[in-house]
């Protein structure tokens, strides 16, 4: 818990009763005032649509500096371990708090590899979903099925079965996306290679068939492990309160990761690198980025520039900034040349000197590049969202462990300023007009 020493002084204009607010004051970033008592105090709510201004918990895991560009996990800056870690030690480093020793990363990595296996009943739901569902239809599905399936372990107030949950739920994820793409596309799923790391499993998994011969190329790999760990946590967003909120009910920890792949999938979040390609394939060609640009400043033509714009992020988004310099050097190494890049890099141009995108702060954020990335690889856009959901499962996992663990932890319950109809008798239905 971090230390009380400020307060802050709360006037009701209408009464003169003042009430003092403590402040707590966090490690990094602006700090949070106390409002428990405030509606004690006054009868009133405090009303914050889209937690625009609401710290909804405490937590030690990531912190986002929005103005400077920041990310760190649990401190370490996201450039230093996009660039020297790997996607496997971030999982530990999130999970537990601190980078792990060599023995302790090779144990990690280990359990990691062994709990890729799903167990064979899985397939069958497979079975049940149209080939041409979108996978994270599968997958939101399937994620949630696991929760019928692992009852051993499932004590949510011991830490030694949320671990063993974590792990489960970090390595079977891309088991799972696999084989939503395998089911969609009417080939075998492919079980797992437990002798390969965590981003060669899925690439394997993804594109070897049965009958030939697969090498996982180790260019491919790399630029998917930076993915993964760019995309690995990203503080209170709209799908980690998700899945604290189920969670804080107690719920089955394999339902609120399926909450929170499901409030992932919308455009304005994870969906938005699946929209990002599809937008620039509309676009087609450079002339006709100004007809695009127009149509997002417009105020009466719904459309926004995908991969654009950030609810924290007012100045550079530091995961689009690694994964642009990545995207030129993963389509050089690959002998990879795509018109869509050209035309991405020709509207961020255009955009960045825009007096509305300017005076907005409005940046390409992570999804504005990763797509290309993606794309070159040879994952089918509809993979992408999906991609980012196995990436993203450990951040939920750590939050929900960090919530759950909480001293005094309780059910999240937010309140609301009514505006309905005021209360009235009910007329029987001969009476109504
Ligand atoms: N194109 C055009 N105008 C935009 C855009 C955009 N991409 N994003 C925001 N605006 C405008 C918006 O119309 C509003 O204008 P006004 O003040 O005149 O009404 C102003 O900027 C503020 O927008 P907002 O919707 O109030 O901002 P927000 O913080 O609620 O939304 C956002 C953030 C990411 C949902 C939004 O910028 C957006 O829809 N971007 C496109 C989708 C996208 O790329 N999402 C991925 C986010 S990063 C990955 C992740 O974390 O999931």
């Amino acid at each position: 818990m971090a230390e009380t020493r400020d307060t802050i002084t709360i006037v009701d204009n209408r009464t003169g009763k003042q009430i003092e607010l403590p402040i707590r004051h966090g490690t990094e970033g602006p700090g949070a005032v106390e409002i428990g008592a405030f509606t004690k105090a006054f009868g009133l709510f405090a009303l914050d649509p889209g937690f625009v201004s609401t710290a909804s918990c405490e937590s030690k895991i990531t912190y986002i500096d929005g103005e400077e560009g920041v990310l760190l996990y649990r401190g370490y800056p996201i450039e230093q371990l996009a660039e020297k870690s790997s996607y496997t030690e971030v999982c530990y480093l999130l999970l537990n708090g601190e980078l792990p020793t060599r023995e302790q990363l090779g144990e990690f990595t280990h359990t990691i590899r062994h709990h890729t296996m799903l167990h064979e009943q899985m397939g069958r739901f497979f079975q049940g979903f149209r080939r041409d569902a979108h996978p994270m239809a599968i997958l939101v599905g399937c994620v949630g099925a696991l929760s019928a399936f692992y009852h051993d372990h499932l004590d949510i107030h011991d830490p030694h079965d949320r671990m063993i949950t974590a792990h489960r739920l970090i390595a079977k994820m891309p088991t799972l996306a696999a084989a939503c793409y395998k089911y969609s596309i009417g080939q075998p799923i492919v079980y797992p290679d437990n002798r390969l790391d965590y981003a060669a499993n899925f690439l394997r998994m993804m594109f070897s068939v049965p009958c030939e011969d697969y090498q996982v190329d180790p260019v491919q790999s790399r630029a998917l492990d930076v993915i993964f760990t760019l995309h690995a946590d990203h503080e209170q967003n709209a799908s980690a309160s998700t899945v604290r909120l189920a969670g804080s009910s107690l719920a089955n920890p394999y339902a609120c990761i399926s909450a929170g792949i499901s409030a992932l999938w919308g455009p304005a979040h994870g969906g938005a690198n699946e929209a990002v390609l599809r937008m620039l394939a509309e676009i087609g060609r450079a002339e006709r980025i100004p007809e695009f640009v127009e149509r997002a400043k417009s105020k009466t033509d719904p459309f926004r520039l995908m991969g654009f714009g950030h609810r924290v992020y007012k100045n550079f988004d530091p995961r689009a900034k690694i994964i642009r310099g990545m995207c030129h050097e993963v389509l050089r190494q690959l002998h990879h040349s795509d018109p869509l890049f050209d035309i991405a890099t020709k509207l961020e141009e255009v955009a960045l000197h825009d007096d509305y995108f300017i005076e907005k702060k409005l940046y390409p954020n992570v999804d504005f590049y990763s797509g290309i990335i993606l794309k070159a690889i040879g994952i089918p856009v509809n993979m992408f969202t999906v991609i980012f959901a196995m990436a993203r499962t450990v951040g939920w996992i750590a939050q929900w462990i960090e919530m759950i663990a909480e001293p005094g932890q309780k059910i999240g319950r937010p309140r609301q300023l009514y505006a309905g109809h005021p209360a009235r008798e009910y007329i029987p239905v001969e009476r109504r007009g």
